[in-house]
């Protein structure tokens, strides 16, 4: 899969080990930054890689800042996102299982590093289940369009 990820300056040592741990796993990755450690916008990174996946230029994101709220926030202001904060294994299996979820999140300040990585395969893994879920996100959607 083509992925693309982004973090604040709270989240560059986690997100540099997730970049090297996505490649194992055998995806192709694209960093949006930051890497510097300097206090930085966390609505900068969100809209970028929001926009991203919303165009479909990658297949999914994922964001990290320090607890994954804020980047999710901004990511989640662009239509066609629907990026989900998890802090633990299950949620990120269902998010893409239930939520067809297309930016997963999560904060550098919250979970370890172990965790983040399962997270991040479970997510990677788990395929949308459609069915009953797909009204569910053509709701979501409808939501955007009375609200542009
Ligand atoms: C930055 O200090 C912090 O506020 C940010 O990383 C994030 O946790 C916001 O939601």
């Amino acid at each position: 899969m083509k992925i693309v990820i982004a973090n604040d300056h709270s989240a560059v040592a986690l997100k540099q080990e997730i970049c090297e741990y996505v490649k194992r796993l055998g995806h192709d990755v694209t960093d949006y930054g930051t890497n510097s450690t300097e206090s930085s916008d966390y609505p900068v990174f969100g809209e970028k890689v929001g926009r991203a996946v919303a165009a479909k230029e990658f297949d999914c994101g994922i964001l990290i800042c320090g607890t994954g709220v804020g980047i999710s926030m901004a990511a989640n202001k662009v239509n066609g996102v629907r990026a989900a904060v998890c802090s633990d294994v299950t949620t990120a299996r269902l998010v893409k299982e239930h939520n067809d979820a297309n930016i997963l999140a999560f904060g550098a300040r919250i979970v370890g590093n172990e965790l983040a990585k399962d997270m991040v395969k479970a997510y990677l893994e788990a395929e949308f289940a459609g069915g009953r879920h797909v009204r569910r996100i053509e709701m979501l959607k409808g939501i955007e369009e009375r609200n542009k």
